[in-house]
């Protein structure tokens, strides 16, 4: 019995703070803007870390993960591929082996930009798997002159444990099959978040 009247009240005390809760959402809606101390996402020290791994531009064969989908009238007869937009799926692996372990996708697209110099501007997700990381994300948006043994690209933001991340990334051309196209690239991520 005693059991049962704890319950009864344990419910309505839940219903009241339930509707307590909704009704102070409910207004907290209607605000467009707050400023919330930084306790409220439980925001530690800020961390850099450095991420190494290898990225697989796949262009040609069957098994491409680098696709162009779009062109401009002039690509075919600009020496830059002006206009190109290759949209791309590469697999990220710790070392230069395409067998070697898997630790995420790169995700977006890269395009011609460039009229006299071969230059893409890249627009891309790594989503990693890796343990730790599984799920995060890094954002990429940044001028690569393929040509140049090593390229400067912004990391813009993130997700889930690169929340908040801003940093830079660094591509070196490991290998690059000039019949197909296909290249390997080295990637040096250098990331502050939290
Ligand atoms: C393409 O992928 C399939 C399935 O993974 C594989 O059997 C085939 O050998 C690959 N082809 C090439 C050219 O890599
Ligand atoms: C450009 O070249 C590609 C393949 O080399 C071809 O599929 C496409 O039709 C060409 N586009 C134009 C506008 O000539
Ligand atoms: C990966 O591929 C290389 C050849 O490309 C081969 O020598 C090596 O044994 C492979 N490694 C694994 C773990 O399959
Ligand atoms: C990553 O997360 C996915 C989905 O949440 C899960 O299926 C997978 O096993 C995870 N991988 C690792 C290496 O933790
Ligand atoms: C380069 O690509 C061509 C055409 O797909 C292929 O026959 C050749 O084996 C590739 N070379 C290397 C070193 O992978």
């Amino acid at each position: 019995m005693a059991n049962n009247l704890f319950v009864t009240n344990s419910t309505a005390a839940t219903t009241f703070i339930v509707v307590l809760f909704s009704l102070l959402l409910a207004g907290k809606s209607q605000t467009f803007s707050t400023s919330l101390p930084r306790t409220a996402l439980r925001l530690g020290k800020q961390k850099l870390t450095h991420l190494h791994f290898f990225f697989h531009d796949v262009v040609g064969g069957p098994n491409a993960t680098a696709i162009r989908v779009a062109a401009a009238s002039i690509t075919n007869t600009s020496t830059t591929g002006f206009g190109a937009v290759i949209m791309m799926d590469n697999l990220l692996t710790v070392g230069p082996e395409p067998n070697s372990t898997r630790v995420g996708r790169a995700q977006g697209m890269y395009a011609s930009a460039d009229l006299n110099d071969m230059s893409f501007m890249m627009v891309q997700n790594y989503v990693f798997d890796e343990e730790r990381y599984n799920g995060s994300t890094l954002s990429i948006l940044g001028r690569n002159p393929i040509m140049s043994p090593v390229r400067e690209l912004p990391v813009v933001g993130g997700s889930g444990v690169f929340r908040f991340a801003r940093g830079y990334t660094e591509a070196r051309t490991y290998f690059l099959n000039a019949t197909n196209g296909d290249a390997v690239v080295e990637y040096n991520v250098y990331v502050i978040h939290y």
